[in-house]
């Protein structure tokens, strides 16, 4: 029997659709899965007639694997990762490759990586987005590990991507956990379109009263210009679909409760420790969470109070406007997604090219947009580019966006309508282009109650003052 030109372990959607994705591209696939009815289902049903080799036995599933043998798992990240290598490592040989295609947390990528490069092993742990869909038709693809893995690996992932303008949406991003970071940082931006464009809807609903079809009308046509992106169009849809048990709009429906598996939340998490600033990354990860204390909320409801009613002045001027603030803040969000990547690539060492990790979210991806080829030129007209917002097209729109932007911001505070992302996406900017912030005063403060130090305008050095002894004393300089 042929050998299989790589396995895959891990049954659900996911690995399901990537096992058919790669069979149709001319792959033969071995499969596995730890529940054996699974798998036999599988072979049974979709993978009937096709090249793809079930198998019930570890020992089988690698034996089915041409050499140097690929094994990708689709697992849930953390533990089932570690339990999956361990039981396959006994069959594997020095040359093999595993890769590891799940939403894996980077740290664990960095340490899975040297340790099975120290066995003679190679290692991938890839970023693959684009749901159940993009796993079948094609996903963006953001591998990390050696050069020399990625060189096993890029004939399949090239051939698997999503592709745009002919191009794979895949590319080599740097060592180790380098892939699974760049897909973490995805997932951020992720959550933040995402709480965006929930802002911009919930104002549309409650600010201007407007209907589910009006709603989908509007982003349809949205998505026909800068805002393009199928989060933008999977909204329209959402928005014009009716629930068959009370014929009213389904998302109407639906428990305003947000679930979270974590990606946003490590994004943010990684933020902090690097001292970097992503309030609408993180903003939207804590809207998410004061979403979930549905119950809290509720009898909070019924005690605090505060604005309320409906906007008053020209609906179709402020719907533009609500569209040119979803662009101003998109923009922002995206511009600390990227620095957040400078930042880490500094930390951990890599090289990651920017306008190519841009290029390959155009397609298949859930932030998939056509705004990503504007981030593209920018970081290809400057490779260093320290911020998005320095670059002349991006400056541009916002200064543009800027008048309608805080006219939505400041209705939504008149009106007791919280835009926690449009909002912080607003401070960045502000805060940003500030030349004196006020964080003279924290370092007072600190110096004051601490002996932090601060340093001065207008001389070098660390100062310490005795705030509380005579002014005549003078600064100490240490
Ligand atoms: C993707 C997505 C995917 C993620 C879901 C759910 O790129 O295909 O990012 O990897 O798991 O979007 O994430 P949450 O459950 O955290 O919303």
């Amino acid at each position: 029997m042929a050998k299989a030109d790589i396995g895959l372990w891990g049954l659900a959607v996911m690995g399901e659709n990537l096992v058919l994705n790669m069979e149709s591209k001319g792959f033969t696939v071995a499969v596995f899965n730890r529940t054996t009815q699974k798998t036999k289902d599988f072979a049974e049903g979709k993978a009937k007639g096709k090249n793809i080799i079930p198998a019930y036995e570890v020992k089988d599933f690698i034996a089915s694997l041409s050499k140097p043998r690929k094994v990708m798992l689709m697992v849930k990240a953390g533990k089932p990762v570690d339990m999956v290598i361990e039981q396959i490592l006994p069959y594997l040989e020095k040359g093999d490759l595993i890769i590891d295609g799940g939403n894996s947390h980077f740290p664990d990528t960095i340490r899975r990586c040297s340790q099975i490069e120290g066995k003679g092993l190679l290692y991938i742990g890839t970023g693959v987005s684009g749901g159940e869909e993009g796993a079948l038709k094609g996903p963006s693809i953001m591998p990390g590990g050696s050069e020399k893995a990625y060189a096993m690996a890029e004939s399949i992932f090239t051939k698997i991507s999503a592709k745009v303008d002919g191009r794979p949406c895949c590319t080599y991003i740097g060592d180790n956990g380098a892939g699974h970071y760049v897909k973490m940082v995805h997932n951020g931006i992720e959550y933040s379109d995402m709480q965006l464009i929930c802002e911009a809807y919930y104002l549309m609903k409650n600010a201007l009263g407007m209907s589910a079809e009006q709603m989908h009308k509007t982003f349809a046509d949205w998505n026909k210009g800068d805002l393009d992106s199928y989060l933008i169009e999977i909204t329209a849809d959402i928005l014009s679909k009716k629930d068959p048990v009370t014929g009213n709009p389904l998302v109407e429906m639906i428990l305003d409760k947000a679930g979270q598996k974590g990606t946003g939340s490590w994004a943010s998490q990684s933020a902090l420790a690097l001292g970097v600033a992503v309030p609408t990354i993180a903003e939207a990860v804590f809207a998410r969470c004061i979403s979930a204390v549905k119950d809290e909320r509720l009898a909070a409801s019924k005690q605090l109070s505060g604005p309320s009613g409906k906007y008053t002045g020209d609906k179709a001027e402020f719907i533009t406007a609500i569209h040119d603030a979803l662009y101003a803040s998109k923009i922002c969000s995206y511009a600390q997604g990227f620095a957040l990547m400078a930042a880490a690539a500094k930390e951990y060492s890599w090289k990651p090219n920017f306008g190519r990790i841009a290029m390959i979210w155009r397609g298949g991806c859930i932030i998939r947009a056509q705004f990503l080829r504007r981030i593209k030129e920018a970081f290809d007209h400057k490779s260093d580019l320290a911020n998005l917002l320095l670059d002349p097209y991006f400056k541009q729109i916002v200064q543009n966006a800027q008048p309608n932007w805080r006219k939505v911001i400041i209705t939504a505070a008149e009106l007791g309508i919280p835009v926690p992302a449009f909002s912080s996406a607003l401070n960045y900017y502000d805060s940003y282009r500030t030349e004196r912030l006020s964080a003279n005063m924290i370092q007072a403060q600190r110096d004051y109650f601490g002996a932090h130090t601060y340093e001065r305008l207008d001389r070098k050095g660390v100062f310490h003052t005795e705030w509380l002894a005579p002014p005549q004393l003078k600064n100490e300089l240490f």
